[in-house]
């Protein structure tokens, strides 16, 4: 990998409390010593309010935003289409509009969930994107938003993040695999789960690297799953007794409609950034050896 020390002085992060913000602050922090990292929550910036965005992005003046920040409660974002609207779509149109102003350029990332996944083989960046549920659109055009006012922008589409620290599914399995004896998971939904660790430290060689390149790439972990499989080896690695009945979408019954098929080709980011990613249940055994290191330090 062609990587070089951070063209940038100050990198902002918004979202900074979420899965993939702190992972990134983190790597950003262990990585690159002499980047200013800004970790902004939402107590420090709120992305509802464009007055808030054009101000701190103008005070501190970052060369790079990284915007960690949505609205990703799937199934809630179909009642609350406004509140999924404002973070998802219009945030990065101000944050992208408050770039281009002083010149910094923005990562943000974007979700598998812009597919309709009916297709048999991997999307690729170029593949036409439809969304099923809203969380998906209101991302879809959050991205339209973003290349619109910041051309300079790279967007990185993931999918089925997951981390040792906040809300995911690996957390919810293993608390469940703990209190049931049995589970019933979704089998007919396929992808590829995503170590926070694993895109933070990708997108920190992509702002390394010395050719920028602007456009939408796809990150995820190599291989692909489903739900039902995941959880299974959530279990096996963690050794929990609970047993996991594969289910269907239709049986399930969740509010939003999601991709059945929604793996992401990642060839592009390989090609131009040399970035290549591991297996999934690679990421997985280390995330819960993680998880594990946690639990034993907090008794
Ligand atoms: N999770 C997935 O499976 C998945 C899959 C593909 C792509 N992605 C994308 O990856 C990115 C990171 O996701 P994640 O899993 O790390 O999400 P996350 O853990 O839910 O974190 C999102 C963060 O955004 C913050 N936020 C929400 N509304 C805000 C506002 N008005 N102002 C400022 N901050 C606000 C949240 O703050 P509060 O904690 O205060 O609400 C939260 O800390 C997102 O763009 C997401 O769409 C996620």
């Amino acid at each position: 990998m062609n990587q070089s020390p951070s063209p940038y002085s100050r990198i902002l992060v918004t979202g900074a409390a979420g899965q993939l913000g702190r992972d990134i602050c983190r790597q950003l922090n262990i990585r690159l010593p002499e980047v200013e990292v800004v970790a902004a929550s939402r107590k420090e910036l709120d992305l509802t309010s464009e007055r808030e965005i054009h101000e701190v992005i103008s005070t501190l003046q970052p060369g790079m935003v990284i915007n960690c920040a949505a609205y990703t409660a799937v199934d809630a974002a179909e009642d609350h289409l406004a509140d999924a609207e404002l973070i998802n779509t219009k945030a990065p149109g101000w944050i992208g509009s408050a770039c281009r102003k002083i010149g910094a350029r923005v990562i943000h990332i974007s979700t598998d969930y812009v597919f309709e996944g009916n297709a048999p083989s991997p999307r690729t960046e170029n593949d036409e994107t439809a969304p099923l549920n809203i969380y998906g659109k209101t991302k879809l055009a959050g991205e339209q938003e973003l290349l619109r006012a910041q051309p300079e922008s790279l967007i990185l589409r993931s999918s089925w993040l997951y981390a040792a620290h906040g809300h995911n599914f690996v957390q919810t399995m293993l608390r469940l695999g703990r209190e049931k004896d049995s589970l019933r998971v979704v089998d007919d939904q396929i992808s590829s789960p995503t170590y926070t660790l694993d895109l933070a430290n990708a997108i920190i060689s992509i702002l390394t690297t010395e050719n920028w390149t602007s456009g939408i790439f796809h990150f995820s972990n190599a291989g692909e799953t489903s739900w039902c499989r995941f959880a299974m080896e959530i279990m096996r690695f963690s050794e929990l007794d609970c047993k996991i009945i594969p289910t269907t979408t239709k049986e399930f019954g969740a509010k939003a409609s999601r991709p059945l098929y929604s793996k992401l080709d990642c060839t592009k980011l390989k090609r131009v950034f040399h970035i290549e990613s591991r297996h999934w249940q690679e990421a997985l055994v280390e995330c819960l050896a993680e998880i594990k290191k946690k639990d034993l330090n907090h008794g």
